[in-house]
């Protein structure tokens, strides 16, 4: 059975507590701007009018693109992370955005509020991703779009051993489940790569909330009771050593990717300089 270590919430978070000091300085090595812009289009996001929701806004990477689309006013950021938010509330482009620091699984705003509904490598950390997708079904107008861009099952076996110890991969079977039970109609996806691997793809998947989408009741939070409580303590022990597994798991595949992503940068580079010529 996969650990899927950061698969949790709270693991989670405390892993984004320490990487989020590299994560702007590591991201080139494992997504690009190249990446997010074919999910954008996918997502249709072509007038400045339209109210966009980026959830697991993270740094703001994805909202630094958005917002080259759409008016920053229009534009709201959340995320569980307070060390990821504050860096996106330091980009000057960001300064009319909205920042919302809150968990993905219980939206706090309103039904029908936005157009455009957008993740990038976020859907695959929420415990319950089918509930999560479900508040973005809330929160989207009739007509609106769901975007999610995400990794896939890493193709070699070695890899695949242990990025699954890490973190939740899913199938693109599995992404297109999360969107249909949530309650999406018209879901279709694409593949999306970096322009230095084309052969390391993940997926960029799109759904509408149609006529004939439920609209679903907004999510409340767990009842905490002292059984809860008490399953919460036994709990602990549990996940320090998930957390602890995960982690050993990312210092292997980690450097893995990076160096991975260093060699096709090498080569693109000696391509286009060899095109030059
Ligand atoms: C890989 S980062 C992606 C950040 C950004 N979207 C990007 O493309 O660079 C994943 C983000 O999801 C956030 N996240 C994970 N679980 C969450 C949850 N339950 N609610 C809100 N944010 C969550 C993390 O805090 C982190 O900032």
């Amino acid at each position: 059975m996969p650990v899927e270590a950061l698969c949790s919430q709270t693991e989670a978070y405390w892993f984004y507590f320490g990487w989020s000091r590299v994560y702007e300085r590591m991201q080139k090595f494992f997504t690009s701007n190249e990446m997010r812009e074919a999910g954008l289009d996918l997502a249709e996001i072509h007038e400045p009018d339209l109210r966009v929701l980026d959830v697991g806004a993270g740094t703001g990477t994805l909202s630094m693109q958005v917002q080259e689309r759409v008016e920053a006013q229009n534009l709201t950021l959340i995320d569980q992370s307070p060390h990821m938010l504050q860096q996106a509330q330091a980009k000057p482009a960001l300064a009319k955005a909205s920042f919302v620091l809150a968990d993905a699984h219980e939206l706090p705003f309103d039904d029908d509020q936005f157009d455009r509904v957008v993740s990038s490598g976020v859907v695959y950390y929420f415990p319950d991703p089918v509930r999560a997708l479900r508040e973005q079904l809330r929160v989207t107008k009739r007509g609106g779009v769901v975007l999610a861009m995400g990794s896939l099952q890493p193709k070699p076996a070695f890899v695949r051993f242990f990025a699954n110890i890490f973190n939740r991969f899913p199938t693109e079977k599995q992404y297109v489940q999360w969107f249909v039970d949530a309650g999406f109609s018209d879901v279709h996806y694409k593949y999306i790569s970096n322009p230095w691997n084309a052969s390391q793809y993940a997926l960029a998947i799109v759904g509408t909330k149609g006529d004939e989408s439920p609209q679903p009741p907004r999510a409340t939070p767990p009842v905490t009771t002292v059984v809860s409580r008490l399953r919460g303590l036994f709990y602990l022990p549990l996940a320090l050593a998930r957390f602890g597994v995960g982690m050993a798991a990312f210092a292997i595949i980690g450097p893995l990717q990076v160096l991975n992503a260093y060699k096709g940068m090498r080569r693109l580079e000696a391509e286009q300089a060899e095109a030059i010529r």
